[in-house]
């Protein structure tokens, strides 16, 4: 009887085996209903007496160490799985998170809420104002009729005119008392412009509500330029102030208190006489190198930055009587300034740009600077 040699053989393949399915093959070549130790049984019946008993009891032995060779290998492997898993799931509390990429606001977004900040300090309020908007309000109500030459220096986008009529959002023409204009054509208010600056939310807003007025405006807008310090989309802001008796003391003093707070405390602005058809004094605003302080000299040589001691930052003047009129608002109670100028340039200069297309072409190199 080859039992011995048989249960040897069997030990080794169970001891080898890397898998449920292979020991499940081993079970069945050598428990199974067919298997080897099944047909050594079968032959039992062949002999007699003793011989039989003694071979039959060893069978039952080897059978015996068949079975349990076969669960201590499955035992050791499911072991060896979990300990396995274990392994590939560990996890080290202690290591430090991995850091998702972090974005951030762009510049000029940056800026447009710093200088809402700095304004609602004296209870600016900040409004938006059409970036689409009438030549009415564009133009005509600021004191500059159809025609005027002054218009020339806002170098306009007009919207086209349509022959269309208007139409309803199910495309039914709107009846004719709810006015068949021409699309971007209104029989008072003009033609449709991109806002060539934001000085269209000064009537806007007086007619949106009575003095006291504070508000800024911060918007797009939109002229037909382009080199490196000007380009066809832009921002501006505007500051708007009506009251009784204002004074252009109050534009200086707002005028100051904004540079200190933008630029840093030791700035300041001055008012050059300028013209505009809206204000009446108007100004253009300068405010101090930062450089050279304003002297326009650094140690005995010209300031190279500034080479005068100032910097041009935009318009401002006395809002005029006539804009107050356009307003509904009495120019022998109130009066009031207005400022405006682009916010692409006043970050150009705080942080010594020379082209204002870094602003728009998404370089990432360029804004994670900031
Ligand atoms: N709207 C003027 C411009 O675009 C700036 C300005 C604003 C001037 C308010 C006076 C008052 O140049």
């Amino acid at each position: 009887m080859k039992s011995n040699n048989i249960l040897q053989e069997a030990k080794q393949a169970i001891e080898q085996a890397q898998s449920q399915s292979v020991l499940e093959e081993l079970r069945v070549k050598y428990l199974g209903r067919k298997g080897i130790v099944a047909e050594f049984f079968a032959q039992l019946t062949k002999l007699k007496g003793d011989e039989r008993a003694r071979q039959g009891q060893e069978l039952n032995a080897l059978k015996h160490e068949i079975t349990r060779a076969l669960e201590q290998r499955e035992n050791a492997m499911q072991t060896l799985a979990l300990e396995k898993l274990a392994e590939a799931e560990a996890l080290d509390v202690t290591l430090p998170g991995a850091r998702l990429p972090y974005g951030h606001l762009h510049i000029t977004t940056q800026a447009i809420e710093e200088i809402s900040r700095i304004f609602a300090q004296l209870g600016f309020q900040r409004m938006r104002y059409p970036e689409i908007d009438w030549d009415y309000y564009a133009f005509e109500s600021l004191n500059m009729p159809k025609g005027h030459p002054a218009r020339d220096e806002w170098e306009t986008f007009f919207i086209a005119g349509s022959q269309q009529t208007l139409t309803r959002p199910n495309g039914h023409p709107l009846p004719e008392r709810e006015g068949r204009v021409r699309a971007a054509e209104h029989p008072k208010l003009g033609r449709m412009v991109l806002t060539p600056h934001t000085s269209n939310g000064q009537v806007r807003e007086m007619e949106r509500r009575r003095p006291p007025i504070r508000m800024i405006n911060i918007a797009k807008c939109y002229r037909r330029q382009s080199d490196v310090t000007h380009a066809p989309m832009f921002h501006q802001f505007e500051g708007l102030l009506i009251d009784r008796n204002v004074s252009v003391t109050h534009l200086k003093g707002t005028l100051d208190y904004f540079a200190r707070a933008y630029y840093g405390k030791d700035r300041r602005t001055r008012l050059r006489p300028f013209h505009f058809r809206f204000t009446e004094p108007s100004f253009e605003i300068d405010i101090s190198c930062g450089i050279c302080g304003g002297t326009g000299e650094i140690h005995g040589e010209r300031c190279k930055v500034c080479k005068s001691g100032w910097h041009e930052l935009g318009g401002a003047g006395m809002v005029h009587p006539n804009v107050l009129k356009a307003g509904g608002i009495d120019p022998k109670e109130y009066s009031g300034f207005a400022c405006g100028w682009g916010i692409e340039r006043m970050l150009m200069m705080k942080l010594k740009l020379s082209d204002i297309r870094a602003f728009y072409i998404a370089d990432l190199n360029f804004l994670e600077q900031f």
